[in-house]
């Protein structure tokens, strides 16, 4: 009921879309190799909200990223390939999102939220 299906073959690598769950926007993201290298070279001990790059990513398919599009501050849509963390920068107040989402400046408490999803295929994703 609240599950949709969307297919990742026409996002091509360092490309994202935007897509609609639940009447929230998801992003999703084929990040490139250097964004997963970036993101798996943070000392996770420095994080705000300690998670891992593994932890936000399903294995074997590390170059998808898959993310509720509202900042975890006050909920405006955060810009892509932007900020000092080439991930993504916070229009309203500021806060910047790495390339695996993590906050790692500014007001927002938490990184950006990976919703439950699963892959069906390898180019075929469940969230829900
Ligand atoms: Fe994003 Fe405030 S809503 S920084």
């Amino acid at each position: 009921l609240a599950s949709a299906q969307f297919d990742l073959s026409p996002i091509a690598e360092g490309s994202s879309v935007t897509v609609m769950w639940r009447g929230m926007p998801v992003f999703i993201r084929h990040r490139t190799q250097a964004e997963i290298e970036a993101a798996r070279a943070v000392d996770v001990a420095t994080l705000r909200d300690p998670e891992s790059d593994a932890d936000r990513v399903k294995e074997g398919h590390e170059q998808w990223l898959v993310m509720v599009a509202n900042c975890t501050h006050l909920g405006c849509v955060p810009v892509g390939e932007s900020g000092d963390y080439d991930g993504w920068f916070c229009p309203c107040h500021g806060s910047q999102f790495d390339t695996a989402g993590r906050i790692r400046r500014g007001p927002a408490p938490t990184n950006l939220v990976v919703p439950p999803y699963e892959f069906l295929t390898d180019t075929l994703i469940e969230i829900g």
